[in-house]
């Protein structure tokens, strides 16, 4: 199985609000392990984009240990990162977005054209290439963001409701594409509110309590990855099951 991709282990987050300290996330221990695609689903606050800051080096825990890729997290290194809002360079076209990407992955200069087009296409957004950031939607913006995670192919992906502001045709085509970015070596996780896309996507789920989040729920989800179409999985009775058992969880943290 190798080394993991993220070792939590006793973490905990708290925020200084002026004097006050807002306990977030924790304490938890969690580990994803390469080629895994964990899903973290909870209640809004509950802390979900504070664990993807701490895995993703933006914050430092107040205790416990964090280990990404073997060593202390840097934000920045060899981890992508889709966040909620859309964090484009905007001084850059859609399509130049893509191409630092791209050249940040050492993809050679001639490929970059070629591969810049695909993953646009993949987005949807093949015609949007010379826009300015600033003259796309939001929800295009999202999909830029999404895109030049994509191109960087990094080894850890982490990604905070990415499909949160899409209309459900695109959400769907991207929720099949974004399934497959695992492999042996790489791994995902995934924020969402959704219980139908966290089984879909998820070879995991961890279901987080409210404020500061614990693990209430670490389910694994055996559903195959490939060979099954997609509506076909959907409407299993397994997922249905598995539907059953992560939105139960959910409601008990509300009750
Ligand atoms: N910079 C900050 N300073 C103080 N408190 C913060 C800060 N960022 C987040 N918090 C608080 O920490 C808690 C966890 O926030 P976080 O953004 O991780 O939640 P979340 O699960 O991602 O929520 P949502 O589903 O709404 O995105 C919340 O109560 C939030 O108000
Ligand atoms: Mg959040």
């Amino acid at each position: 199985m190798g080394e993991p991709l993220v070792e939590l282990v006793g973490v905990e987050h708290r925020y200084r609000a002026g004097r006050a300290e807002v306990p977030a996330l924790g304490p938890l221990d969690l580990r994803v392990d390469p080629g895994e695609f964990l899903v973290v689903v909870g209640p809004s606050g509950s802390g979900k984009s504070t664990l993807l800051r701490l895995v993703g080096g933006f914050e430092r825990p107040t205790a416990g240990e964090a280990r990404v890729l073997g060593g202390t997290p840097v934000a920045g290194r060899d981890v992508g990162t889709v966040f909620q809002q859309p964090r484009l360079f905007p001084w850059q076209t859609v399509g130049g977005n893509i191409a630092t990407a791209l050249r940040w992955a050492g993809v050679p200069r001639a490929d970059r054209p070629r591969r810049t087009r695909e993953l646009l296409d993949q987005v949807g957004l093949a015609d949007l290439a010379p826009r300015r950031t600033w003259e796309v939607s939001g929800g295009q913006q999202q999909r830029v963001a999404i895109a030049r995670a994509l191109a960087a192919r990094p080894r850890l992906l982490l990604m905070d409701e990415p499909f949160a502001a899409l209309d459900a045709l695109t959400r769907e085509r991207l929720q099949e594409d974004v399934r497959s970015l695992t492999d042996g070596e790489r791994g995902v996780v995934f924020v969402t509110h959704g219980v139908d896309e966290a089984v879909f996507l998820a070879d995991r789920v961890v279901v987080l309590s409210d404020r500061p989040g614990r693990v209430v729920l670490d389910l694994p989800v055996p559903l195959p990855r490939s060979g099954v179409p997609a509506d076909e999985l959907r409407g299993s009775a397994e997922f249905a099951a598995l539907r059953g058992e992560v939105a139960g969880a959910v409601r008990a943290i509300a009750a």
